[in-house]
């Protein structure tokens, strides 16, 4: 847990593409009303991309917003990493992709697939290479084209997806306490056959079949993915909280993965946590798997409840099934 040397994030940039999807857009697409996505998972609009729009090119425009928040020169970064789990193709690898369009030349890096915990692990893999002390500067990002593989005829998947990214720039932390403290995970593989894409993959190779029979479309059970992100969520958080000698109390600030308002307010009453210091915007840009905790960091910065020395909770549940929490004393 403790290490000499400790990583910070110093920046964060996001994007959602322009145009939005809203509930009562849904309403003439499929048998749904706006009353019963408010209710059930809390989302009003999500924002979906244009044909020819892809995880990379999200991803780039949220690391140039991340650049106009906090100016430096990208030929310094030599680590992206990459969450995602629709990558623009199966290789290269969106990490390549993105290192091409932002033209950064001495730089390596991968991407990572922990579904709706993709930010969370790629964030602390990125981490690990600035702890290690041979890294000064990683991009992390989290992409994700939701709709790329939602089926637009399932009312019980495509309300919950939206697409978005988000960037955030990991430095070594000049002052003591500052940074990433801590983190824990888990995969249980178990949960693989609740949330997943069968078509497209090794197992089975696109065709014609694959098509009709719907393969390369998110397959959800809602229900048991819905029970494992309540139980899950809460036993990552206080894990992580108990090991750490910490309570919600001490908690200023807690993103949580926006998968459903009621999974992440469950978690925030189980840990005596105010709805004040929960971040919330599921509302706006619904399920973006890997992009929203950027997406959720921005708007807690942009509404005052996320400052310099706060202590920051995150926590994540995700296909796989993946989990994690990480704790972070807030640098900026
Ligand atoms: N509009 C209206 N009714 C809908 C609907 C929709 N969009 N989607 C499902 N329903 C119906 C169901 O058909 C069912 O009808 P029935 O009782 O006549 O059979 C009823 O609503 C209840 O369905 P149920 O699946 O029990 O609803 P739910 O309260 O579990 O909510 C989810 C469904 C998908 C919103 C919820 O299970 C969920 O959020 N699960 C987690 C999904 C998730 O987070 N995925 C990403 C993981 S990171």
């Amino acid at each position: 847990m403790t290490t000499a040397i400790r990583a910070k994030i110093t920046a964060v940039g996001t994007y959602v593409p322009p145009r939005v999807l809203t509930n009562a857009d849904l309403e003439k697409m499929v048998d749904t009303t706006d009353e019963w996505i408010m209710e059930r998972v809390g989302i009003r609009e999500r924002h979906l991309v244009d044909k020819g729009v892809a995880a990379s090119d999200l991803a780039v425009e949220a690391v140039k917003n991340l650049l106009a928040s906090h100016p430096f020169d990208l030929q310094e970064v030599e680590l992206i990493v990459v969450g995602t789990v629709t990558p623009d193709m199966m290789y290269p690898s969106t990490a390549c992709l993105v290192q091409h369009k932002l033209g950064i030349k001495n730089t390596w890096g991968f991407d990572v697939s922990a579904g709706c915990s993709g930010f969370l692990y790629a964030l602390n893999a990125g981490v690990k290479f600035i702890e290690s002390g041979q890294y000064k500067k990683v991009l992390v990002i989290g992409s994700d084209v939701n709709s790329s593989m939602t089926d637009f005829t399932d009312r019980a998947v495509c309300i919950i997806f939206g697409d978005g990214a988000g960037a955030v720039l990991l430095e070594p932390a000049s002052s003591d306490g500052e940074g990433i403290i801590d983190h824990v995970a888990q995969i249980e593989g178990m949960g693989g056959e609740f949330l997943f894409m069968p078509g497209g993959g090794s197992l089975n190779p696109a065709s014609h079949e694959t098509v009709d029979q719907k393969m390369h479309y998110i397959h959800q059970d809602g229900k048991n993915v819905f029970k494992y992100a309540v139980k899950k969520m809460s036993e990552m958080t206080e894990r992580i909280l108990e090991r750490n000698q910490l309570s919600g109390q001490d908690v200023d600030c807690f993103i949580a993965h926006q998968a459903n308002r009621r999974i992440i307010t469950a978690t925030a009453d189980r840990l005596g946590m105010p709805l004040e210091k929960v971040i919330i915007n599921i509302d706006r840009y619904g399920n973006t798997t890997a992009g929203t905790i950027p997406l959720a960091m921005r708007t807690a910065l942009e509404e005052g409840k996320l400052k310099k020395g706060d202590l920051l909770l995150i926590a994540a549940v995700g296909a796989g099934f993946t989990s994690g929490a990480t704790l972070v004393r807030w640098a900026f």
